[in-house]
């Protein structure tokens, strides 16, 4: 291991226990929410998700990747946020078919738009999955990977589907493996 592998690493487990959690609870998650992350990934959110949330809340960490599920499963085995957690591998269907109507207090959509055939189509079902006044956070990765969203597209799809707006932050948020600023658009399902 270098020294710059142990920097990430540490910036990454900081991340994973007590920073992430921080910066979930200042965009609004509480505990006993019950969260969204759709295209979890191996968990960088899902896990200070769970720790936000709490025995009496869920995440509901949703991906189309099996390694990336495989990595998550990983990274959960043995710990006590194990069982706040669902991991449900979907096939990449923006149907949510499997979230009840106005079940979830928030829904993160973090670094998976690029990804996404049919904004539209994903923006109109999480505004169904949640409840009234439920927050949907989204990392649209423009700072790190400028030019590959099409903000302006996105804010007026969010905007159509009555999500209003409560206020843009930046931050520096893990990817991959590491720390690096990040813009989060904070929206509210009205
Ligand atoms: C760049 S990673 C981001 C992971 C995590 N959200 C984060 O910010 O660290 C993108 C993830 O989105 C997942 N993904 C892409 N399209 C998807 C879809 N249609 N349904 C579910 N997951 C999807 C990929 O499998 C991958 O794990």
């Amino acid at each position: 291991m270098t020294p710059s592998d142990r920097t990430v690493s540490a910036e990454m487990d900081a991340w994973l226990h007590d920073r992430g959690a921080i910066f979930l609870r200042r965009l609004g998650i509480r505990e006993g929410h019950r969260v969204l992350d759709f295209g979890c990934g191996p968990g960088a959110y899902t896990v200070p998700l769970a720790h936000v949330v709490g025995p009496q809340g869920r995440v509901l960490a949703f991906d189309r990747s099996a390694p990336q599920l495989e990595e998550l499963e990983r990274r959960i085995a043995g710990s006590p946020v194990r069982d706040r957690i669902d991991v449900v591998r979907t096939e990449g269907s923006l149907s949510l078919d499997k979230i009840e109507d106005e079940s979830l207090d928030a829904a993160l959509v973090f670094d998976v738009l690029q990804h996404v055939h049919d904004w539209r189509l994903l923006i109109s079902n999480l505004h169904r999955s949640l409840a009234p006044g439920g927050l949907l956070l989204v990392n649209p990765s423009r700072l790190s990977h400028p030019g590959r969203v099409d903000l302006e597209r996105l804010e007026s799809i969010l905007a159509e589907e009555a999500f209003t707006l409560v206020r843009t932050v930046r931050e520096r948020v893990a990817h991959y493996d590491r720390l690096r600023e990040e813009e989060i658009l904070v929206r509210r399902r009205s």
